[in-house]
């Protein structure tokens, strides 16, 4: 049936501005270390777990038949209504630990499985919880920033494009994603590793930066941004054609994503076994 995105948007924006809030105030009294997962570089705060289940209860009491799939937590079943809410609690958590302020709550509603290859985005939110900075964008419908639509840098060549990327946990996958960095900076303008993804895909869709690549990302990183900058003028996929994935996540407006898949794929960016 009829989905009223712009609903979803609204629910979404509501609810990331709340758990913003309490990140934001978490960390003004203090954040600490609570565990670690896979790395001791990938720190997980107690904070992620409660901003997650604060968004958790407060989409499935509105939205009781929606699935529901976050960083934290997983999926909870897909519901019965075809629609997910993925969610990341806090993207950019190195930030958050150390209080450089750039770390937002991510929320996304999808129509289809879980699974960035399949789904289709339907409406997004990115906070930045340091800033209060809203990003929003629902498909079809065009992205903005605290109500102000956004658009991407437009005919960038190659050699001036300032480029985010980032890096994930795992140790022999950065030393490769290293490798691409490398073949690359003598071709851009600089590059940039703010340590958001989410935030990342925002800022290229107003323009701070002009391309974003990452191979790893998990679908909370980039559902919600992914979707603000495809509706800002990005193209957002992976490489070769494929759709946009944890394999690899490339985004600039057309021209200048040609010249960055040329160049990322010559460097070796489509070899899957980082
Ligand atoms: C990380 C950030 C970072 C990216 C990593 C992600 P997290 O998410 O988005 O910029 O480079 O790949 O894992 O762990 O802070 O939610």
């Amino acid at each position: 049936g009829a989905v009223d995105a712009e609903g979803l948007a609204g629910i979404a924006e509501r609810i990331a501005v709340r758990a913003a809030e309490l990140v934001a105030r978490r960390r003004r009294d203090g954040v600490s270390v609570a565990a670690t997962k896979s790395n001791p570089v990938d720190i997980v705060t107690a904070v992620d777990r409660e901003s997650e289940d604060l968004i958790r209860e407060l989409i499935l009491a509105e939205r009781p038949s929606d699935g529901f799939f976050g960083e934290e937590s997983g999926g909870s079943g897909t519901g019965t209504s075809g629609l997910t809410w993925v969610v990341d609690p806090i993207d950019g958590t190195v930030n958050y630990l150390y209080g450089i302020p750039d770390y937002a709550v991510s929320i996304a509603v999808v129509r289809g499985e879980p699974d960035p290859r399949r789904w289709e985005a339907l409406a997004a939110v990115v906070v930045n919880a340091a800033t209060g900075e809203v990003f929003r964008a629902v498909r079809g419908g065009g992205a903005t920033r605290d109500g102000v639509p956004l658009r991407v840098n437009s005919g960038v060549p190659v050699d001036r494009a300032l480029i985010g990327t980032g890096f994930g946990y795992d140790p022999r996958r950065r030393v490769w994603q290293a490798g691409l960095v490398r073949e690359l900076l003598a071709e851009v303008r600089d590059i940039r590793r703010l340590g958001s993804a989410a935030l990342d895909l925002c800022y290229l869709a107003q323009g701070r930066i002009d391309g974003f690549f990452e191979r790893g990302l998990q679908p909370w990183d980039h559902a919600a941004g992914a979707l603000v900058a495809a509706e800002a003028g990005a193209r957002v996929e992976g490489l070769n054609g494929a759709p946009a994935s944890s394999d690899f996540l490339l985004a600039a407006e057309e021209g200048l994503f040609s010249a960055l898949h040329e160049r990322l794929v010559a460097a070796g960016a489509d070899d899957t076994s980082f």
